[in-house]
């Protein structure tokens, strides 16, 4: 069979495929600690479920909806974007896709043309770099030199050129935890206007922030600064609903219309069943999302004490956002005389049956990613394992 040059040369996404061993593993009988998830461990709230399933019983599941999303969908997301930020936008600037993933995919596929420099910051979560290049566009890859990996306008100059279309940010971010604050955000979002470039800004986690620390949407930023940003979001993390496949993004009606079209031949509608589900996410009760909130934060207040006691892991800032730790394994791997964070945690996972993420697909070599999206019994069970993993000759 010959396959097209195109998906040759996509790798697979690093975070599923450990997850699949993992799952593999366990179906074994192997008693596996999963830290390798991208995803709440709490079920979808009540409210949200029974929104699903009065959908279904009358009726109104049961048709394709209009492809960029069910009226009522944008409204409920405009309506939560008023709230949250201020901003009032009309829904033609906001398109409904099946979970933020196609949000991204439609938008690369929009505007990136052959040989098209993107440029992404890393850490970067895995999926970026893989549909830039489904796009045919070149990913440009800073590495922020400060300790807390956050990126500087001195650092992004240095990559700029005349390809460069757009730049990606992604606060809070996957994999490090990190939140750039208002100001910092504010002052990339001004480099991108003045550079000519689109400014994107993955807020997927905006409401997963922890210790005090506050997230600001792009949302809230001047007029000139929202016309040149693309925000992508979904329902995903923040309300415990990634398996119902919604996401959104926000742009002007121009793009957006041109995002549906694409979508129209792909997808056409995200299911409908989960719109309604996300009507009621966006436009219910929010409690749910502080309670989760809250326990994410108790997990990562203990657990990133105990990632830091483990020989040779050094976490160098402590996060103060999504799910996930990430530490620095340099001197761990060495110890033990690995050469890479891959190999580290393959063995990490057959021989301390403890599943984590390796750096290099989020291109950062010598880290590996932990979830701490499971109970605390089950962190505290995975951090024992690392350490006599360490400690073993
Ligand atoms: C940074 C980031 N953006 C986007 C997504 C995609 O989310 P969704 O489940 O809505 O496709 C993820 C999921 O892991 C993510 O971590």
């Amino acid at each position: 069979m010959q396959l097209s040059k195109r998906v040759l040369n996509v790798s697979p996404s690093a975070t599923l495929a450990v997850s699949a061993e993992s799952k593999r593993m366990q179906a074994n009988g192997i008693d596996v600690v999963n830290l390798s998830a991208g995803e709440p461990d709490f079920a979808t709230p009540q409210n949200i479920q029974k929104a699903a399933i009065k959908s279904i019983q009358n009726g109104t599941a049961s048709y394709y909806t209009p492809v960029p999303g069910l009226p009522e969908l944008r409204q409920a997301v405009s309506d939560r974007i008023q709230a949250d930020t201020g901003r009032v936008l009309t829904t033609d600037h906001i398109l409904i896709t099946t979970g933020a993933k196609m949000a991204l995919y439609e938008l690369f596929q929009a505007l990136v043309e052959p040989n098209d420099e993107v440029i992404l910051i890393a850490p970067f979560w895995v999926s970026y770099e893989e549909q830039i290049k489904l796009a045919g566009g070149q990913s440009t890859v800073v590495h922020p030199s400060a300790n807390d990996m956050k990126v500087t306008v001195e650092e992004l100059d240095k990559v700029v050129t005349r390809k460069t279309k757009m730049i990606i940010i992604n606060s809070p971010q996957n994999p490090s935890g990190l939140v750039y604050s208002k100001e910092e955000m504010h002052v990339l979002a001004k480099w991108a206007l003045k550079r000519g470039i689109l400014f994107v800004v993955d807020e997927i986690y905006g409401n997963l922030v922890y210790n005090g620390q506050k997230f600001t949407s792009v949302l809230t930023f001047e007029d000139d600064l929202v016309a040149n940003t693309v925000v992508i979001n979904g329902v995903s993390k923040s309300y415990a609903m990634t398996g119902w496949r919604i996401g959104y993004a926000i742009a002007q009606p121009e793009l957006i219309k041109k995002m549906s079209a694409l979508q129209g031949h792909m997808t056409s509608n995200p299911s409908a069943v989960a719109q309604y589900a996300a009507i009621e996410a966006l436009s219910g009760e929010q409690k749910t999302v502080i309670e989760m909130k809250d326990a994410f934060q108790k997990r990562l207040n203990r657990t990133a004490d105990l990632v830091e006691a483990l020989p040779g892991f050094h976490l160098k800032h402590k996060p103060t956002g999504a799910f996930y730790l990430f530490p620095n394994v340099e001197e761990a791997m060495a110890a033990k005389g690995y050469d890479s964070s891959a190999e580290f945690a393959m063995e990490l996972l057959q021989k301390a049956h403890v599943a984590v993420v390796a750096g290099e697909g989020f291109g950062m070599p010598g880290y590996i990613r932990l979830s701490y999206a499971t109970s605390q019994e089950q962190l505290d069970k995975a951090m024992n394992r690392i350490q006599e993993f360490l400690a073993a000759k």
